[in-house]
């Protein structure tokens, strides 16, 4: 699955999943724009892609700013080109009971995990439609938690389902327009997001819980990711794929 000659734009690069799809879209030969708030890591990761010989460009972008989105848009397109491939990644969690959860709290995750996609699927949409994409895909990092509740998740879980629902939604829409948007839903992997909670006995106890008793590696999301990033998933739109090792059963 080459994607060369590919452009992405990858949401929430600056760790944990969104940094390791950025590097393996950079390996299959796509140039790819890193987008978080913390942009002394995407500077050093820009770099790290760029000396392994790909085109890379980091961009701080808060997707809970509207305004910043359009301008990190254009900033990713001045240095590489036409975006063809977004990757909206960038997520949060609040854990704890849902009795003990603040509006705040809620409203926040909602608005990362969820606006935040909407409004970058917009923008890259309306960039590809506008100049005739045949091949422009958006891929949604959703998560086991849209389809089954996870344990301390409320917000988190409420907020994935959106956007799996959102997936098709927009799938729909622009189903005639030259734009794929599919949901991946991955299982636990250990990152910034849930190291600490992994660490707990209730860690010990979830891992224990799944058939394989054990978390999966990034590395397991690779090729449904580059798939569903690539030229060859033209047939697939509004797809919801779990990539659990099993944890959902
Ligand atoms: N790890 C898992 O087990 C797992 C399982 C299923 C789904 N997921 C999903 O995978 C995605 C990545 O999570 P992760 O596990 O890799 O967690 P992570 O290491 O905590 O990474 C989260 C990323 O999102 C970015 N981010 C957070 N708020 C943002 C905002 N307002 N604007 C822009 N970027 C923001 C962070 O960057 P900055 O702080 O620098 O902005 C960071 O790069 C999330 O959507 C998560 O829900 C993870």
């Amino acid at each position: 699955m080459s994607l060369e000659g590919r452009i992405a734009l990858v949401t929430g690069a600056s760790s944990g999943l969104g940094a390791h799809f950025a590097r393996a879209l950079a390996q299959e030969g796509a140039a790819v724009a890193i987008c978080a708030r913390r942009g002394e890591r995407l500077i050093s990761l820009a770099d790290e892609l760029r000396s392994a010989g790909a085109r890379a460009i980091a961009v701080a972008m808060d997707v809970a700013d509207e305004a910043a989105i359009p301008a990190a848009f254009d900033a990713a397109e001045r240095a590489l080109g036409p975006i063809d491939t977004l990757i909206n990644n960038a997520g949060m969690n609040a854990e704890g009971a849902a009795l003990d959860l603040s509006a705040s709290d809620f409203d926040r995750v909602l608005a990362v995990n969820l606006r935040g996609p909407f409004l970058c699927a917009r923008e890259a949409a309306r960039r590809m439609i506008a100049r005739g994409e045949a091949a422009g895909r958006i891929v949604n990092i959703a998560s086991i938690g849209a389809l089954k509740p996870l344990p301390g998740l409320a917000a988190y879980c409420a907020s994935k389902a959106g956007l799996v629902m959102l997936t098709k939604a927009l799938a729909r829409e622009w189903a005639n327009k030259g734009v794929n948007v599919n949901a991946l839903c991955p299982g636990y992997v250990e990152t910034e997001l849930n190291a600490d909670f992994l660490a707990t006995p209730a860690g010990d106890r979830l891992i224990a819980s799944f058939p394989r008793r054990r978390l999966m590696c990034a590395s397991d999301l690779d090729a449904m990711l580059l798939y569903l990033a690539g030229r060859e998933s033209g047939a697939v739109t509004g797809g919801v794929f779990a990539i659990d090792d099993g944890q959902l059963l």
